[in-house]
Parts: structure tokens; sequence; C-alpha cells
């Protein structure tokens, strides 16, 4: 039986492209640059499994471009960039990774929690330009993380998994918006506090963690009127996606000093940064680096990788979604 016709949009560990061209007919984008839109939908003709990442927009445009690939298994548990109605329709099977990029989130978001609230990004580059000039006690004061409350907005695995962190590690408290209540052992692990409404979260927390999917549902949910409800002097922390904040909104708020300070690790068309917040001090932008160590994007891999192979004998899909 001829193997099947893999298509990989951009470079993987190679332990894991090793793995992909033992069992099947892989093409990989040499190029490492993300593919245009017409070659993604010339694609959809020409190879039976496309492997796409967050950095591809598949469209229904691009779905529409051909009726081979009958799944789409995606490098990454975020979805928002596949069009799954256009999917379904066409009767075409997506898969994520979720799970194995849980702890590499949840350690970005503590990262930029632990970044912004002591001010390291300022200081690292006041040092680089040469402008420190030696310890004082009023020098780049940051705040405390011990007592202060942790909002976190959704309760998913990375939410839980930072909450962890942050409660366990650095002495904060707990409190969650979301659908429903998170499993009652998490929450007493924790002492958790829900907030069935997210401006009762906004206003109880010192620092905002957003933790939920992108899309249409949570478009600009952080928009210039959350941020208002959001307490004086408090942060912001985003490792899920971009689109979820008004950028334009967060920026005034940082510059009036009603935020005293954001960290970021998404924005809503990357690899673009919101201009506005590119002269700010008091932000830390960092470049989608959630899941980026080894180890995770090597289990992110075997995990896609995990769903072509039981694409190709005909078993269920470990992970589907929509
Ligand atoms: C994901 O998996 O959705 C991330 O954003 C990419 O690491």
């Amino acid at each position: 039986m001829s193997k099947l016709k893999v298509l990989v949009t951009r470079r993987w560990p190679e332990a894991v492209e090793r793995a992909l061209a033992e069992e099947f007919d892989v093409t990989l984008n040499e190029s490492d640059v993300p593919m245009s839109q017409q070659a993604l939908a010339a694609a959809m003709a020409e190879y039976d499994v496309l492997c796409p990442t967050v950095s591809d927009r598949i469209d229904a445009d691009v779905i529409a471009g051909g009726d081979r690939v009958k799944l789409i298994a995606n490098y990454g548990v975020g979805f928002d960039h596949i069009d799954l109605a256009a999917a379904k329709a066409k009767n075409i099977a997506v898969t994520n990774t979720p799970g194995v990029l849980t702890d590499a989130t949840a350690d970005i978001a503590m990262t930029l929690l632990l970044m912004t609230a002591r001010r390291a990004g300022e200081g690292e580059r006041e040092l680089r330009a040469g402008e420190w000039s030696g310890w004082r006690p009023t020098h780049l004061i940051g705040s405390a993380l011990k007592g202060k409350v942790l909002g976190l907005v959704g309760m998913g695995r990375i939410a839980i998994a930072t909450a962890r962190r942050a409660h366990h590690g650095f002495g904060m408290r707990v409190a969650y918006y979301g659908r429903r209540e998170c499993d009652p052992a998490v929450a007493q692990e924790l002492g958790a506090t829900f907030h069935p409404d997210l401006n009762g979260l906004l206003r109880e927390a010192d620092f905002v963690s957003l933790h939920v999917p992108g899309g249409g549902e949570t478009a600009n949910l952080i928009d210039a009127d959350a941020i208002a409800v959001m307490k004086p002097g408090s942060y912001l922390i985003n490792t899920a996606r971009g689109g979820v904040v008004d950028h334009e909104a967060l920026a005034d708020a940082l510059r009036s000093g009603h935020l005293a300070g954001a960290g970021l690790d998404v924005y809503p068309a990357e690899p673009q940064v919101p201009a506005a917040l590119l002269g700010l001090e008091n932000v830390v932008l960092l470049p989608h680096l959630g899941s980026a160590n080894s180890e995770t994007r090597e289990a992110m891999g075997m995990c896609a990788l995990a769903n072509v192979r039981a694409y190709a004998s005909d078993k269920e899909l470990p992970n589907p979604v929509g």
C-alpha cells in the first residue's frame, strides 16, 4: 500500500521529522517561512494530511483548495487559525496536541508575571543601555506576589498549572472566572474563589492572567470597558491569544498608569506587534514562546504524529477537535 502524503508546513524538531518520515511520504517546508495562502490551498489537492501550526491561516478559501486532504493534524493546542466549520463541511478531521504544552505555557505565564511585577525587562534594558547608576533604595520598585490575587480568566489545564505555580510557589491567592466551577478538589487545593461574572474577577484581581481559547467568542473580551473595571495598579498577563485583548485600550491604560504593567506572549496578527505597545516601558513583550522548550516541542510533534498514525490505520483519532 502506498504511504500517505503528508505536508508539514514548518520545520519540526528533528526527531519528530525523522519519526514521521519513517512512516509516511513527508514533504517539509525546508525554507521554514510561512507558506502563502495559495500554496496552502494547492496543498489541499496534493496531500492526504496537512500538518499546520498557529502561523498558518487555514481558512475556508484554503480548505476549498482541493478535496484530497482528509486530516488536518495541527502542531499545537490552539486551533482558532483553522476554520472548523469549513473543514467539517468537507468531512476533514482536525486534531490538536493538548496536554503536552501545559507546563511550558504555565512557566511562560509565570515568567511574564514575575518580569512585570519586578520590572525585569525595564531593568535589563537600562543596564544594557549603560544607564544603570548603581543600587539605590528607590530604584525600579515593583510589586510583591505573596498575598496578591491572581485572577484567571478561564480555568482549563494551563490556568490550573499557572495557579499551582503562583499559589504553592509564590503564596498568591487564586480567583477565577469561567463558564462553570472547576473540580472541587482543585478549588480546594488552590483555595480558589469562583467568579461567575468577568467583572467580579477583574475588580478583585491584582494580576489578571488570560487562559481562554481564541476566536469569535473571546474576541476583544478584554476591551476598554473591561480594562476600566480592572483594579487600579493591577497587571494583565496574556499567554492565550492576542485577539482576546484590545491592544489600543491596553496601551492607553498602561500609559495613564491605570494598569501598572502587562506581560504579553501573543498578538492579534503575529508576527506584527501592536505599535502602540512598542514604546512603553511597563510592558513585557515575548515572541510567542509559550511552548518553546525542546521537550515540549518534541512532545507536540509526537502527539501530532500519533494522530496521523491513527488516521493512517483507521483508528480512533486521539485528539479530535470540533
Ligand atoms: C498552541 O499550541 O496553541 C500555541 O499557541 C503554539 O505553541
